[in-house]
C-alpha cells in the first residue's frame, strides 16, 4: 500500500479510543523494524522524522525513496503514514515537496498569530494534496534534536484557535517532556487535557514524549482524546541496550560477528519488541485489519 494521510486513521482512533503510535526511525533498520511490526499486528504506524534525523539519513527525498521501496519490497498492506516531526516552516515545505504523506508544522516558539499565520497557509497547501498536518501549542519540554522546549502547558483557548484552522491534529503541552522524564516529574496535567479536548470535539489530540510515561497515566489519555502518540527515545534506548550486550558477551569477535547485518540484529529486534509492546498499550493492534 503506498504512502497515506494520517487523517483517516486518526479519526479512527479517536472515534474507537484508541491511540496511533508515531515511531521516529533514524536509519533503514528502524523504519524496516517498525514496519515489519505494523504488519505482523495489523495496526496502523506513523514513521516520525525529525529534522536532524532527515539530515542523518541523507535528506527528506532519500527517506521518501527508502520508504516506499520498503512498503512495496516488504509488501506492506497497512496504512503508513510518513510524517515530520516539529517541522519548521522550510522544513515542512521541503517535505511536501519530497513526497511526505503529512508534515508537523511546529509553530509553538512563534508568537501565537505568527503561528496561526503560518499553520493557515500550510493546512491550505495539505488539503490540496491530500495530506494531513499536525500543529502545536504549548512546548513540549526537554530536548529533541535540538529543538528545546520549557514544558509549558498549553493554552486550551489557543488549541481551540488552531484546531480551527483545519488541521489534522493538534500537540497541546500538558506537561510532558521528550526524552527521559526527572524523577520529579510532575505528570502529565489531564484537567488542562480534558479542557482541550472539551474544546476542540472531534480533533484527534497528539502526545508528545511518549517515552517514559507510565501506562497507566497513557490509557487516561487515551481516554481523554489522544490519538496520536510519540515514541522516540525508548527505541534508541533499547537499540543501544541490545547493542551493547551484544558486544559485551564479544559476539562481534566470533566468525563474521562484525558483519553489520549481524551486529546490528539485536537492536533491530528490540526494536521491534519495543513497538509491539507500545502498540498493546495503545489499542492500535489489530485496527488495520
Ligand atoms: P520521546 O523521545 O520522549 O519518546 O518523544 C518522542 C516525540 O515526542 C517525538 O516528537
Amino acid at each position: 500500500m503506498a504512502l497515506v494521510s494520517a487523517k483517516e486513521m486518526l479519526q479512527k482512533a479517536k472515534a474507537g479510543h484508541y491511540a496511533v503510535g508515531q515511531f521516529n526511525i533514524n536509519n533503514l533498520e528502524w523504519t524496516k523494524a517498525i514496519l515489519l511490526t505494523a504488519e505482523e499486528l495489523k495496526s496502523p504506524v506513523i514513521l516520525g522524522v525529525s529534522e536532524g534525523a532527515g539530515k542523518y539519513m541523507c535528506g527528506y527525498k532519500t527517506i521518501v525513496g527508502m520508504v516506499n521501496g520498503m512498503l512495496e519490497e516488504l509488501n506492506i498492506t497497512v496504512p503508513v503514514a510518513l510524517h515530520l516531526d516539529h517541522g519548521s516552516y522550510a522544513g515542512a515545505k521541503a517535505c511536501i515537496e519530497a513526497g511526505f504523506s503529512s508534515i508537523m508544522f511546529d509553530g509553538s516558539s512563534l508568537p501565537f498569530d505568527e503561528n496561526v499565520e503560518k499553520t493557515k497557509e500550510l493546512v491550505a497547501t495539505c488539503n490540496e494534496l491530500g495530506m494531513s498536518i499536525e500543529a502545536e501549542v504549548g512546548s513540549i519540554g526537554g530536548e529533541e534534536d535540538g529543538v528545546v522546549g520549557m514544558g509549558e502547558c498549553a493554552d486550551p483557548k489557543e488549541c481551540k484557535a488552531i484546531a480551527d484552522l483545519g488541521v489534522t491534529m493538534l500537540a497541546a503541552g500538558i506537561g510532558n517532556i521528550h526524552g527521559k522524564y526527572p524523577e520529579n516529574w510532575a505528570g502529565l496535567q489531564f484537567d488542562v487535557l480534558d479542557d482541550i479536548q472539551k474544546l476542540t470535539g472531534d480533533m484527534p489530540l497528539v502526545l508528545h514524549g511518549g517515552t517514559g510515561i507510565p501506562d497507566e497515566m497513557i490509557q487516561k489519555a487515551i481516554n481523554l482524546g489522544v490519538s496520536k502518540i510519540n515514541v522516540n527515545t525508548d527505541c534508541q534506548l533499547v537499540f543501544a541496550e541490545a547493542t551493547r550486550k551484544y558486544i559485551e558477551e564479544g559476539k562481534d569477535l566470533q566468525g563474521k560477528g562484525f558483519d553489520p547485518r549481524k551486529l546490528l540484529a539485536p537492536g533491530t529486534e528490540a526494536i521491534k519488541a519495543k513497538v509491539k509492546e507500545r502498540m498493546e498499550v495503545f489499542g492500535s493492534i489489530g485496527k488495520a485489519e
